[in-house]
């Protein structure tokens, strides 16, 4: 078989801990296993210590970023209900607003139905409001979403019913777009009997049953984005441990398998992970190239051998296909042969359409 190349992948959804937490990952290392894995960009949520719910720490993050990442990224702000004037004035230079509904790692929460209806109100956009939301605030979100015209995002769909909810909302008009990730993808709530803690995240995985529905449903989803969330094995291995699993260096090849096993097309898989994720956000594709060498056919996921500062992976043992050989980012090598050649600081934020536009 011959190299395949296509352009970086987009990953809209990841956790790479700067600032607070980089004994799991940092801007540095968490950008390098998204080269390694074939992303070019990837946008980072809010949840740090501290939350990102206010300016100077929303410009604090951005300074760290700027001098750390080796791929292009977005922040998204965050909200915890008060400050609303703090969490407006950071909606230009944020790719979004994050706001989470229900119960996950960190403190950072926002389920007062009064300030959620302010936030929804007020947020000037350009980016959408992703939510972390599951079940009945799904329902809370896409309503909120209707009666203030809000773009709503539903990060990591917690359940293949809730696709048919949000395309509901869809076809009566709401501006609604959604997400699955790759471990509600290929891993089912079986993988908890055999992986404990190291399969567990929010939302939990699904059925072998739902799975399979989730599959049936893709035409529903607008992306894949990994939800990469890492935690230290001890971490794992704790009285009370964390949810949350990494995913940067594992979705292509398990998605390119999932093609060679016929479950979606190349292009269908090309729209989940580079064109809708740089569409729902608004963003400008950076010009760069992946090439996959094929040449040793399918194979199974390594135990070891991650460039995430956690160093482990749920999906180690399942069917892959394909290894990243060679990324290229503006112009430049950034990643070769297992090697990253990019210096700290080189990842750019991502641009918006509009502003590209305007020149
Ligand atoms: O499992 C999860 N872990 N779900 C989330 O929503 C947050 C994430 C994390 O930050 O660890
Ligand atoms: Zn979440
Ligand atoms: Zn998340």
């Amino acid at each position: 078989m011959h190299d395949l190349v296509i352009p970086g992948m987009i990953d809209a959804h990841v956790h790479l801990r700067e600032p607070g937490a980089t004994h799991k990952e940092d801007a540095f290392s968490g950008t390098a296993a998204a080269l390694a894995g074939g992303a070019v960009g990837v946008l980072d949520m809010p949840n740090n210590a501290p939350p990102i719910t206010r300016t100077e720490r929303f410009a604090a993050k951005q300074a760290l970023f700027a001098t750390k990442a080796v791929a292009d990224y977005g922040l998204f702000a965050g909200s915890d209900g008060s400050h609303l004037e703090q969490v407006l004035a950071m909606a230009p230079q944020a790719v979004g607003l994050k706001l989470y509904l229900d119960e996950t790692f960190g403190d950072l929460r926002n389920r007062e139905p009064r300030s959620l209806a302010e936030t929804f109100e007020a947020w000037p956009g350009p980016g959408p409001i992703a939510v972390h939301a599951e079940s009945e605030s799904i329902r809370i979100s896409l309503d909120l979403a209707r009666r203030y015209g809000q773009h709503v995002h539903i990060c990591h769909v917690p359940h293949p019913d809730e696709l048919l909810v949000i395309d509901a909302a869809r076809q009566a008009g709401v501006h609604v777009t959604c997400e699955v990730t790759p471990h509600h993808l290929f891993l089912s709530d079986e993988a908890v009997a055999r992986l404990g803690s190291l399969a567990q995240m929010k939302p939990p995985l699904v059925s072998p049953a739902d799975l399979e529905l989730f599959w049936e449903r893709l035409d529903l989803v607008d992306l894949i984005a990994t939800d990469h969330a890492p935690h230290t094995r001890a971490e794992k291995a704790s009285a009370e441990p964390p949810p949350g699993v990494p995913g940067l260096e594992t979705t292509l090849p398990l998605l390119l398998a999932a093609v060679d096993d016929g479950r979606l097309t190349h292009e269908r898989m090309m729209a989940l992970v580079y064109t809708r994720p740089l569409e729902v956000y608004g963003l400008a594709a950076p010009e760069s190239e992946v090439v996959i060498d094929l040449s040793q056919g399918r194979y199974r996921l390594p135990l070891e051998g991650y460039h995430t500062r956690c160093g482990w992976s749920p999906f180690a043992g399942l069917p892959a296909l394909g290894r990243v050989a060679k990324v290229t980012l503006r112009g430049q090598v950034v990643w070769q042969e297992g090697k990253l050649l990019a210096a700290p600081g080189s990842g750019r934020p991502l641009e918006r359409v509009a502003d590209r536009d305007r020149g």
